[in-house]
């Protein structure tokens, strides 16, 4: 299954980040220069923000050069990079592709007879006269590949922005999606080298990124050692609620009785622009011909049932497709053992051993070894599957199919179905809830357990009672008591916060010495001012976002809030 980013008309969102890196380029420009990594789960969508800001620079002075390191070796990667630098140098100099194809064409022939070689020597001789000195600079990484000196080429490919600056005066941006593989290329330390190269480049921007979170964080914070600090990560995860209800009311024409199902599938999918692009899809085919709600219901089983259930169903073969990539062949049987723990919502060490009905000595490395593929994610003594949909389709399609002792297809199918059917009515009754009930639910359901907060692991005690009232009308005081000590938290809802909400919990004093308040939460369900974070972080007030409450609505096993 091939799937390829998005750019131009079919890019959705994402301004926020986009922002981030106009920014970034217009600092490189006044000459401060920050690099920047992009992280976040597979097919969340990084390749497609990278190219779709590769052709948003708009900036001549600006080169940027897009190289994808998966599936190629070091040669090619060399070709790739000076072709792109070649390329785009062009395109900033006002030609236009058309142009730049005629060109490419004179030199090399049609383009059904040239291969990579002659097309890269054509942009050479097109740009030999503008630009002789990176020219020559690209001619030595040539000569050094051929006598099969990688790690010199490699850093004299590393020097060739700096080359180019000098000559054209223009800063580079290198973009390296999957930049992990770099380790493929059988360089001598490849990681250190790059780091020492990009702290004296300071002319060049890197913006380097990965689907392996843990694996990137580790290089850049291990690796490129000297250089923590000096890449400014952004995760990228799923769309936020009402970016990807957007997403979906865009491509479904009649959609205003379907919130429930919208809601369904934005939960789920944890806003995945590829889960919702494939299952939206398939969904608004079928709703062309159906008009009662409850004949709505009956095309989300449906749906669910073709891309999750059915042997060739998208998303039925990417996942199994995962777990046999993820997981080596011989190891496989016992690891898919704990994920399926997992996904029938076994979430200790402890209740995952009694589910698995054998003692496993291996099982902590064994959830250990998930988390650094990614696979897991962990908090206090909690583990869960941090796709959600992944968790879905182990626990609703992967169990049912390998594991039920019934072998009849057609039961199995009904099951499936029956089975669906009940959690999205489950998903309704609880999404009627009011936001308030739904937060003093999660605060009655901590049990002592750590919960990490703001990178560090904190307690969170076992709440004798847990009370709610309103104060006005966008915030609710909830308060959760044991014995004589409380922890007041303040949900403000409609609006973002300010100075003044966190002012609020600020002035708040332990009433007549009855009992005393321990902890001051924000709860900021719209955002908050960056001054009023601020500040709520000198008081040691705790500020909760709508992902820190969602989360541990999930850990907590329960459905999150979709704004
Ligand atoms: N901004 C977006 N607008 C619309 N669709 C998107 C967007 N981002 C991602 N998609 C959808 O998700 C799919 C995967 O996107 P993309 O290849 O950019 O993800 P990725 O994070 O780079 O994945 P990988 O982990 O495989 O590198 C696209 O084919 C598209 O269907
Ligand atoms: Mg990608």
């Amino acid at each position: 299954m091939l799937i390829e980013p998005v750019f131009g008309k079919k890019f959705f969102g994402r301004e926020e980040v986009l922002c981030t890196l106009q920014k970034r380029v217009a600092a490189l420009k006044g000459g401060y220069r920050q690099n920047m990594a992009l992280t976040g789960p597979m097919l969340a969508g990084k390749s497609s923000i990278l190219r779709h800001f590769l052709d948003n620079v708009g900036d001549s002075e600006i080169i940027p050069l897009y190289i994808e390191m998966d599936g190629m070796d070091f040669r090619l990667f060399c070709m790739q990079f000076m072709a792109a630098l070649l390329f785009r140098y062009l395109k900033s100099n006002g030609r236009t592709a058309h142009e730049l194809l005629a060109e490419l064409q004179k030199e090399a022939g049609p383009a059904s007879k040239y291969d990579r070689e002659s097309e890269f020597e054509a942009l050479k001789k097109i740009c030999g006269g503008m630009i002789p000195k990176t020219v020559n600079c690209m001619d030595a990484v040539l000569g050094l590949l051929k006598q099969r000196r990688t790690n010199a080429a490699y850093e004299k490919i590393l020097e060739l922005t700096s080359v180019f600056k000098t000559e054209t005066d223009k800063n580079c941006i290198v973009i390296l999606d999957e930049f992990h593989n770099l380790s493929n290329f059988k360089l001598r330390k490849p990681f250190q080298t790059f780091g020492k190269f990009i702290m004296v480049q300071k002319n060049t921007m890197y913006v380097v990124s990965s689907s392996q979170k843990t694996l990137l964080k580790e290089i850049l914070s291990r690796k490129l050692s000297l250089l923590f600090g000096n890449f400014e990560i952004i995760e990228i995860n799923g769309f936020d609620s009402r970016t990807a209800r957007s997403f979906i009311s865009d491509k479904i024409d009649r959609s205003e009785f379907l919130n429930d199902i919208k809601n369904y599938f934005i939960q789920i999918s944890q806003g995945s622009p590829f889960y919702l692009e494939v299952f939206i899809k398939e969904f608004s085919d079928l709703i062309l011909n159906v008009d009662a709600k409850e004949n709505a219901v009956e095309c989300l089983l449906e749906v669910f049932s073709r891309v999750l259930y059915d042997s060739n169903g998208v998303l039925n073969q990417y996942f199994m497709n995962n777990l046999n990539f993820f997981l080596e062949k011989k190891k496989r049987k016992n690891f898919i053992a704990v994920l399926v723990s997992l996904a029938k919502g076994n979430c200790t060490i402890k209740s995952i051993q009694k589910d698995l009905k054998k003692k496993d000595c291996d099982l902590g490395m064994k959830l250990q070894k998930l988390q650094d593929m990614d696979l897991l994610e962990t908090s206090g003594g909690f583990y869960i599957i941090s796709d959600k949909l992944f968790e879905y389709w182990l626990k609703y399609v992967y169990c049912l199919k390998e594991q039920s002792v019934i072998d009849d297809v057609d039961i199995k199918y009904l099951e499936f179905k029956k089975n669906i059917g009940h959690d999205y009515e489950r998903y309704r009754v609880e999404s009627r809830k009011d936001v308030k009930d739904i937060i003093c639910d999660l605060f009655r359901a901590f049990d002592n357990s750590k919960v990490q907060v703001n990178m560090n692991l904190r307690k969170i005690p076992r709440f004798d009672v847990v009370e709610s009232r309103s104060l006005s009308k966008n915030i609710v005081e909830i308060e959760g008591g044991l014995s004589t000590k409380k922890w007041i938290c303040h949900l403000k809802q409609n609006d973002m916060a300010d100075e003044s909400d966190v002012g609020r919990l600020c002035d708040l004093k332990d009433r007549d010495k009855e009992f005393k308040i321990m902890r001051k939460i924000l709860i900021p369900l719209e955002g908050i001012e960056q001054n009023a974070f601020l500040l709520a972080k000198e008081q040691n007030i705790w500020v909760w976002d709508i992902e820190f409450i969602n989360r541990n609505l999930r850990f907590f096993g329960k459905f999150e809030i979709v704004l």
